[in-house]
């Protein structure tokens, strides 16, 4: 790109977006979003002056270098953490696995506590959803309710690492290996986690993060699934490519010696064309090269990103602990290092304010807060609307408490110590009136 050009953006960057200040009371403090500078700015147009647009050279970068930093072999970026998530459970459905495919009515076991797109893409495949209660203290899977949601229709757990907490990733591991089960983590909202010193997102047959604008790091909207398995990687890119049976990068045009594997192709005119082979029920879910410039500067800037996480939740954390009294305050897993999305609240059920009248309180004072993503997914409309095929497993006590009675302040990387301090202070001034 030529100089001029780059000092133009770097000019309107800072024209539009550069240093504002912090007027405590006044200035907005969300509870997460996107952080970025010029340099996602000349990125991107470097993309857009490619002309190519769909996904070429910034996406092959970005795939490897994705995978190098989560510490798998394979990396294929999707349009969303949803789509990742629908990607991975789709690829466990295909016919290309033999006996270990999902079939429908097989069980997956998950939460209820967390986001729709978790599960949703377990109905849609018609397997069925075994929800089980979360530990109050890491909202993440009770491994003594996992291990007793086991059935012989079991065939995979697919479980998110919730508000960047890891779940208990040993006892998970070594449950799917002694029941042979297929492990899928969701790590949407915990890029940059790790657990024993191993980025999340390694540990699983497949993984799923998402590049949201509200994540950890963002590419405006994407996602991405990792395997370790090269057939369970070519068959996720199958069903993200269309459902193609040979693998071509976007623009490429020939024939191909190896392909997935399809078992039928007797129908096939035997002079058909490679790029029009399907074998797969499969979608389109690319990112664009845009995209994927923009991703590849966030990724850069993940461990200054991942460091103010750290400090945010250790300052919360030491600050909030006199108000223990009216909330169970959030604690990492044993061996886990968390990137934390957000720093969660849970209102003990005798605490004598309601979680409305406080968060009315920090919304006037400018303080964005979140609930715990769908909070029950039982409870939403959409369970009620549609005949649902999902088992519980125990009592989702747990699960229905963070509906009730949790909310959280952000972490991310654009709440620096002034706004930080200032949460803080304007929480404490609310608990001074019940903390005598
Ligand atoms: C745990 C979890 N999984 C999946 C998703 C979906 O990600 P996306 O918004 O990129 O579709 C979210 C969304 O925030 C999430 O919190």
């Amino acid at each position: 790109m030529n100089k001029e050009l780059k000092k133009q953006i770097q000019k309107e960057y800072q024209k539009r977006f550069g240093i504002r200040h912090f007027i405590p009371g006044k200035t907005s403090i969300q509870a997460s979003g996107k952080d970025f500078d010029w340099q996602e700015m000349v990125a991107m147009t470097e993309a857009v002056l490619d002309g190519w647009w769909t996904e070429g050279r910034f996406a092959d970068e970005f795939e490897k270098k994705f995978a190098k930093f989560v510490g798998v072999p394979y990396c294929i970026t999707t349009t969303s953490g949803s789509s990742a998530n629908l990607l991975a459970i789709s690829a466990l459905t295909s016919y290309h696995l033999g006996d270990r495919r999902l079939k429908p009515g097989d069980e997956v076991i998950t939460l209820a506590a967390g986001f729709p797109t978790t599960v949703n893409p377990l109905i849609l495949h018609r397997l069925v959803p075994v929800f089980v209660d979360i530990d109050i203290e890491t909202c993440n899977a009770s491994i003594e309710e996992l291990k007793k949601a086991i059935s012989k229709k079991t065939k995979a757990i697919f479980l998110p690492h919730h508000l960047g907490n890891t779940f208990n990733i040993d006892a998970v591991k070594s449950l799917c290996k002694k029941h042979k089960l297929w492990l899928v983590e969701d790590c949407c909202d915990a890029l940059g986690s790790t657990y024993k010193g191993k980025q999340v997102g390694s540990f699983g047959d497949l993984s799923t993060f998402s590049f949201y604008a509200g994540h950890h790091m963002t590419m405006g909207e994407g996602g991405a699934v990792m395997a370790h398995d090269p057939l369970l990687a070519s068959i996720t890119r199958s069903f993200r490519d269309w459902g193609r049976e040979y693998w071509f990068k976007t623009g490429e045009d020939s024939r191909r010696d190896k392909g997935l594997g399809a078992l039928d192709k007797s129908k096939l005119p035997a002079d058909y064309d490679h790029k029009f082979i399907f074998s797969e029920i499969g979608f389109n879910l690319k990112i664009t090269d845009i995209q994927a410039a923009l991703g590849l500067v966030q990724l850069g800037k993940v461990a200054a990103f991942t460091k103010r996480r750290h400090e945010n939740f250790a300052y919360y954390q030491k600050s909030l602990k006199k108000f223990e009294r009216f909330f169970v305050l959030p604690k990492a897993t044993p061996k886990a290092d968390p990137s934390w999305f957000g720093f969660l609240l849970t209102l003990k059920d005798d605490c004598p304010f309601t979680r409305k009248e406080l968060i009315e309180y920090l919304h006037r004072h400018n303080i964005v807060t979140r609930m715990f993503l769908a909070g029950n997914v039982i409870n939403q409309p959409y369970f009620q609307s549609y005949a649902i095929d999902y088992r519980v497993s125990g009592k989702l006590l747990h699960t229905d408490h963070v509906m009730r009675g949790s909310f959280w302040v952000g972490c991310y990387q654009a709440i620096d110590k002034s706004r930080r301090e200032y949460i803080v202070k304007v929480l404490s001034n609310f608990f001074a009136a019940y903390n005598m």
